[in-house]
């Protein structure tokens, strides 16, 4: 008989008040600090509701995915989708780290321009790009990703204009799995993309050095990647053939999964998620086998945004009320809701009081302070109670939340980075006068 190993035993403090072998549910452990510094205070130099952003793990989780991808491709580029978050200070940072930007409007441009980031870093995609934005895109060497046959016809038009060849690629899309994103770019399996792709070369005044897919966002499976690349190599296959086509870059577009829980999972999202070392095996190696000599390797490029900036940032909100439904149950008002927490409609976000109520915990369901019912920061999770003035920190809110935040009856709140040399305002909180700058009166009514 084979003897057991010896496990060193492991001894848990219990709770006074709680048959729980574990001690407290993680939900009413008390979260009161960020990177070290402690919450409380912050609340109150800046005032809450307050996002806060930690700039450690931003860079943490950009060199994990650059280590990640490029031990097994030797071309890796990185670029920001700045759609997921585009607070300077964040885009500063990666850009700090080496990211390109990856824009998808005129106005998204500006921002990367205005962090000094040169044309040939910034990666231009999107539906609408109107003629002046392509214009400036193309005399400052970004690199623009064709959406569709109007856009052919833009760039041409410019290119006889400026009487020049102007590089492009083209955004494609594929069938691979259950997001089938066909409203971007050219559809591979009808053939469309194709007749694109020698479109473009018959035109003769755009150079195909380029192809592109986002296939979705919050992929959580390896094997939509896998099927993109198997894809992305046979495309190439093809025009290389064909058309003669030299790739310079491909482009696989965002989508990785953060840690968060989508609604939909019985699972904790960092438990089923695909760390980044998985996309990459999945992905990495088909791409190898594509059809190009050593020295004619395209670039890798990859326009991740949740999977970087998640878990970067938190927000933090006041409890100002609590109510009993008619059936018994329980809810609290916080002064953050779905305004500020658009993503609350498809994660099961993770809540913590920020300063210690207790290990008792019971169920709620937490309202932010928007007037509609449709308010609901999350139904039926764990808290401790809580009581008017007391803070919870919601975490992992970096992706989306802020670039989509309506100003719908409330005013933004203030940003504040975490860094190694300690706290940053990075954003001031809206006040009155900037949301009504722009408003007119016209004069029969004042
Ligand atoms: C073209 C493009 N690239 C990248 C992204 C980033 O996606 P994700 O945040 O899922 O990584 C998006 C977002 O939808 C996108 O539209």
């Amino acid at each position: 008989m084979q003897k057991q190993n010896y496990e060193k035993p492991t001894i848990v403090r219990h709770t006074v008040g709680l048959a729980n072998k574990f001690g407290r549910s993680p939900s009413a452990i008390p979260f009161t600090q960020v990177e070290g510094i402690a919450i409380k205070p912050l609340l109150e130099k800046f005032g809450s509701p307050l996002y806060i952003v930690s700039e450690r793990t931003l860079r943490k989780k950009y060199k994990e995915l650059y280590r990640s991808f490029s031990l097994r491709y030797p071309k890796v580029q990185i670029s920001y989708s700045y759609k997921t978050n585009y607070l300077s200070a964040i885009c500063a940072t990666l850009n700090k780290e080496g990211a390109f930007a990856e824009v998808v409007s005129g106005f998204e441009y500006k921002i990367a321009k205005s962090l000094n980031i040169p044309g040939n870093k910034i990666i231009f995609n999107g539906p609408h790009k109107t003629k002046e934005e392509l214009l400036i895109a193309v005399s400052e060497n970004a690199i623009i990703n064709i959406d569709s046959y109007d856009e052919i016809y833009l760039l041409e038009e410019i290119a006889k204009q400026l009487n020049k060849k102007i590089s492009v690629g083209i955004r494609l899309n594929f069938e691979i799995g259950t997001q089938h994103w066909d409203r971007f770019g050219f559809n591979f399996e009808s053939g469309q993309a194709f007749e694109v792709a020698k479109r473009i070369v018959v035109g003769n005044q755009l150079l195909l050095k380029g192809i592109h897919c986002h296939a979705g966002t919050y992929i959580d499976t390896v094997e939509t990647y896998k099927l993109l690349a198997e894809k992305f190599v046979y495309f190439y296959q093809i025009i290389k053939d064909a058309l003669d086509v030299k790739l310079e870059y491909w482009d696989i577009g965002g989508g990785f999964a953060s840690i968060n829980t989508l609604h939909s999972a019985w699972l904790p999202g960092n438990q089923t998620c695909p760390t980044f070392d998985q996309y990459a095996e999945a992905i990495c190696p088909i791409l190898m086998n594509g059809p190009f000599k050593p020295d004619e390797t395209p670039i890798l490029f990859m326009e991740h945004g949740r999977a970087i900036v998640d878990e970067a940032m938190h927000l933090v909100s006041t409890v100002v009320s609590q109510k009993r439904f008619a059936n018994g149950g329980k809810s609290y008002n916080i002064d953050a809701g779905v305004n500020l927490l658009f993503s609350s409609y498809w994660y099961k976000y993770e809540i913590q009081p920020i300063q210690d109520n207790g290990a008792t915990i019971e169920d709620v369901t937490i309202y932010g302070p928007l007037c509609m019912q449709i308010d609901c920061v999350k139904s039926f999770t764990s808290l401790p109670p809580l009581r008017r003035g007391d803070a919870v920190i919601i975490k992992n809110v970096g992706a989306y939340n802020l670039s989509q935040s309506m100003q719908f009856i409330q005013l933004r709140p203030s940003i504040v980075m975490i860094s190694e040399n300690g706290v940053h305002l990075i954003r001031e909180k809206e006040n009155f006068e900037y949301v009504k700058q722009l408003d007119k009166i016209p004069e029969h009514l004042k």
